[in-house]
């Protein structure tokens, strides 16, 4: 069966320039790559391209702050991001950046275009502006105390307490985290793309077939709250592209980052003589997927189909969004050691093993997956080494001593070698749609299948008998067989593995119609371990190792970087500033001012049980809990999403107080407070009572 090559066009959302790539990425990296080498792997024209997203204030402010140039932060950080892709084996056809002159032109020539046609509109607005820094500040950089309930260091768009949202303006007793000044409001002319000029277009697109359910009922809800104007342009000092006759405004950010995509591939086109317009013109018969995290959809699903669209260009075939990334159940903690940097892994494990482990659990869906590093190491070890390589060693021995490495010239058992090559069309869908978890626990099953071949044939029994040689070559040569045809549809996963299989088997094709031949007739080289055990200790290492590389330094400044399919990011409202690094406060926080005893006093502390624990629609920050003071019941809104499963809290025993005047928020009252301690994101800990104490009983 041989299929008319497709031309397909593949991208991961571009890593900001001023952090580590992490685990949390490697989720999206790995899920894509493993697409690309599947599509290649059937014989399909796949190109994979990445870039490095340089601009936006964060990269700015970063460079500042060490002193360089933001050219040579970004420089810096762009051969490190590709030394960690390589070793992870992410084979980009084309890496870029989106400081680049490819990217230039084509932002350029988009925006040229979408004012021509009229889809930009100018406009002052009022901003916050840090007059010591000479800088209009991003909302997350500046922070005070919320309007609502009054906490302290808040920053300017949401409350982490309460999870109020609002403007900066609103903020009391804000200061820039830039300078420490206070703020002042003031005026300045802003660049608007006028989103909802492409309704109708964007309804028939994302209503046709594109995107995951999920993230199409996402998407009827943007159409239902209305498609607003976005503000594209930032005003000097910016890192960034200088908007086309508009002196001292420059590109936000977002407008260049996914063109990026185009200019990386545009840099590709030119090495390799390819044609440009052919990819992305409009009416193009080539196929794009975006892969990336559910958090930046509606860049990718609105603002980047309606800019291209509008600027007569060819549109994504689809895109593909993920989950996030949890450790051991939660979000990824610096404190636990959990915040697992792509160079402190490699430094420890094996990329393959992260590589298989992220493919066994990853789904089409945008549901987050979990990094149970136990389960990791229990996983890889039996699978990989325990089934798949063992089939290998298992075999190779008897024929490298007793036969010079031959292989039979048939196989004992053909019907068994047609059912592997057969199971390749099922694998291959499972891919196709992204199903990787499926696709793998279809070749497991299959590895069991082999090795219990080898177990009934007892090859170790019969090389005893000087009569019975042939047969132990044609049942080692079929174990190899059989191996080497799993090999293949794991080789988009295991690339490295594949590889070095190949070269032992003398069979370097290891394209998917390749598994059809048997392997017969020739000659294998000595075995070497494909695959060794993880040993627990390893793992332990890396979490130290994490706990040491991320220890709280006053250079740390890109704490809490939510990036793609970073855990821990908070979903980023479309207006979110690139680079999420946000100035974080000192590691602990000065004691406050003195209170009497009779103050102290009047706070009724409680012994309160979890009964329930539910997200809240609309607050990303917040759970709804459901409190037991031993009799009583209470509602409360707890700032502690980013750190608790629901699922984890209910049942479980914690403080509140119970003495709190009600508080009516935007989604309920809440009825007192629950306490808890840490800086925040992943690291929130609810105070637990020790064992023995009941709901109700007041803390004294
Ligand atoms: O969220 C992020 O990490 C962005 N740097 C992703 C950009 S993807 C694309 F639009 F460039
Ligand atoms: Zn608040």
């Amino acid at each position: 069966m041989t299929e008319i090559p497709r031309q397909i066009l593949i991208t991961s959302a571009l890593p900001y320039a001023n952090g580590p790539i992490h685990l949390g990425h490697l989720v999206e990296y790995i899920q894509t790559d493993i697409w690309a080498r599947f599509q290649r792997a059937r014989g399909h024209n796949a190109i994979y391209v990445c870039a490095d997203d340089a601009h936006g204030t964060p990269i700015m402010l970063k460079a500042r702050a060490e002193g360089i140039t933001p050219e040579e932060l970004i420089a810096r950080v762009r051969t490190e991001h590709e030394a960690d892709f390589a070793d992870f084996l992410v084979g980009f056809d084309h890496y870029h950046s989106t400081h680049s002159e490819e990217n230039r032109a084509c932002a350029t020539r988009i925006y040229t275009s979408l004012k021509a046609g009229g889809h930009i509109a100018v406009r002052t607005i009022e901003q916050a502006y840090d007059p010591e820094a000479g800088m209009f500040l991003p909302d997350r950089f500046i922070k005070g105390a919320c309007p609502k309930c009054g906490a302290a260091d808040q920053y300017g768009d949401s409350c982490e307490v309460c999870g109020a949202t609002y403007s900066p303006i609103d903020l009391v007793d804000p200061v820039s985290a830039i300078s420490g000044a206070r703020p002042v409001a003031r005026e300045s002319e802003h660049y608007f793309f006028q989103l909802a000029d492409f309704e109708p277009f964007l309804r028939e697109w994302t209503g046709s077939g594109r995107l995951q359910n999920a993230i199409r009922n996402k998407l009827n809800e943007w159409f239902e709250a209305g498609l607003a104007d976005w503000d594209i342009s930032r005003d000097a000092p910016y890192f960034g592209f200088q908007i086309p006759d508009a002196p001292g405004k420059f590109f936000y950010v977002w407008l260049d980052a996914p063109i990026g995509y185009m200019a990386s591939f545009m840099a590709h086109a030119e090495q390799h003589g390819l044609d440009f317009d052919a990819w992305w013109g409009a009416g193009s018969e080539t196929e794009m997927y975006h892969f990336i995290g559910k958090d930046i959809a509606y860049f990718h699903t609105l603002f980047w189909p309606a800019m291209l669209h509008g600027a007569g260009f060819r549109t994504p075939t689809a895109v593909f969004c993920h989950g996030f990334l949890t450790v051991n159940g939660q979000k990824m903690s610096k404190s636990r050691g959990t915040f697992i940097r792509a160079r402190d892994y490699l430094d420890h494990l094996n990329p393959e093993a992260l590589r298989y482990y992220f493919a066994a659990k990853l789904g089409s869906g945008v549901d987050d997956i979990d990094l149970s590093l136990d389960d990791f190491v229990q996983r890889v070890n039996s699978d990989l080494v325990g089934k798949l390589v063992n089939i290998a060693s298992r075999c190779a021995g008897f024929l490298t001593k007793r036969f010079e490495g031959a292989l039979a010239d048939t196989l004992p058992r053909p019907d068994l070698h047609r059912q592997f090559v057969d199971a390749g069309d099922v694998i291959a869908e499972h891919y196709e749609g992204r199903e990787y978890s499926q696709a793998v626990r279809h070749v497991m099953a299959l590895a069991d299948q082999a090795n219990q071949y080898i177990d009934e044939a007892r090859p170790w029994v019969l090389i005893k008998d000087p009569e019975r040689g042939a047969e132990v070559q044609g049942i080692c040569s079929q174990g190899l067989d059989l191996f080497r045809i799993l090999v293949i549809y794991l080789a988009p996963v295991l690339p490295r593995l594949a590889e070095r299989a190949g070269s032992f088997l003398n069979r370097a094709d290891l394209s998917w119609a390749a598994r059809e031949e048997p392997l017969t007739g020739g000659t294998i080289r000595p075995y070497e371990a494909l695959m060794t055990r993880i040993e627990p200790a390893a793992v332990e290492a890396l979490l130290e190792a994490s706990k040491a590389s991320l220890a709280p330094t006053k250079a740390a400044a890109e704490t809490g970087t939510p990036a793609a399919g970073a855990p821990g990011g908070k979903a980023p409202a479309p207006s979110a500033e690139g680079a999420g690094a946000t100035p974080t406060a000192a590691a602990l926080e000065p004691i406050a001012e003195t209170i009497d005893y009779d103050t102290f006093a009047k706070v009724d502390l409680r012994v309160a049980r979890i009964v329930t624990a539910e997200h809240v629609e609309g607050a990303d920050r917040l759970l709804r809990l459901a409190l037991d003071l031993g009799g009583e019941q209470r509602q409360v809104f707890a700032g502690i999403r980013s750190a608790y499963r629901p699922e984890d809290l209910a049942g479980r025993l914690t403080v509140m107080v119970a003495n709190l005047a009600p508080r009516k928020m935007r989604f309920g009252v809440s009825e007192g407070m629950v306490l808890a301690a840490g800086p925040g994101g992943g690291d929130i800990f609810l105070l637990t009572p020790d064992e023995g104490a009941q709901p109700g009983m007041r803390v004294k």
